[in-house]
C-alpha cells in the first residue's frame, strides 16, 4: 500500500518535471523521510544513480533518512547562540526528550537537531519548532514550549 503511495507521489513530481530536489521535498512531505524504496524509484524514473541521490538527501538538513517525529525540534549552536547559552538549551532538551541531537524519540513524537546557524543570530539563542522560530531563548522557555506540545497532544 505504501510502496502504491510512493510511487503515485514520485510519479506526480517526475511529471511535473520538477527536479530533483524537489521530487525529494514531495517524499520527505508525504512520508516525514526519505525511504530508502523512494531512493531506488527516483534512480529508475529519472535515469540517475542511487549514490546521487543519497548524496543530495544527506547534504540537505531539510531531508531525513531516518523517520523524523511528529514534530521537530532544531536548535541552533552556532557561535553566537552557543554564547548566550544556545548548547545548554540543546542538553536540556535532550534530557527531557531522553534523546541526543540527531535522534528521535521512541514514540516517534519529538526528533532533536542541532544546527550551526539558522541565519538570525541577532536574536539568539534560537529554536524553531515545526517551522516557527523563537529567538532569545532560555534553556527554561524552551522546555516550557516542549510541555506544551506534551500537553497539546495530550488534548488531540
Ligand atoms: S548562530 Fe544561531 S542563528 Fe546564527
Amino acid at each position: 500500500m505504501e510502496a502504491a503511495a510512493l510511487i503515485a507521489v514520485i510519479d506526480n513530481s517526475v511529471k511535473n518535471d520538477s527536479g530533483l530536489i524537489p521530487i525529494l521535498e514531495d517524499v520527505q512531505n508525504n512520508f516525514g523521510y526519505i525511504l530508502e524504496e523512494a531512493v531506488q524509484i527516483i534512480s529508475k524514473k529519472i535515469n540517475r544513480p542511487a549514490s546521487e541521490i543519497y548524496g543530495v538527501a544527506t547534504f540537505y538538513k531539510s531531508f531525513s533518512l531516518t523517520p523524523r517525529g511528529k514534530h521537530l525540534i532544531t536548535v541552533c549552536v552556532g557561535t553566537a547562540c552557543h554564547v548566550r547559552g544556545g548548547s545548554k538549551i540543546v542538553d536540556a532538551l535532550s534530557r527531557e526528550l531522553k534523546i541526543d541531537p540527531g535522534e528521535t524519540t521512541e514514540d516517534l513524537n519529538y526528533s532533536l537537531e542541532a544546527v550551526n546557524c539558522l541565519g538570525c543570530c541577532a536574536i539568539g539563542p534560537v529554536i524553531v519548532v515545526d517551522d516557527e522560530y523563537y529567538g532569545e531563548m532560555t534553556t527554561q522557555k524552551a522546555l516550557n514550549l516542549v510541555s506544551k506540545l506534551k500537553k497539546e497532544d495530550e488534548n488531540d
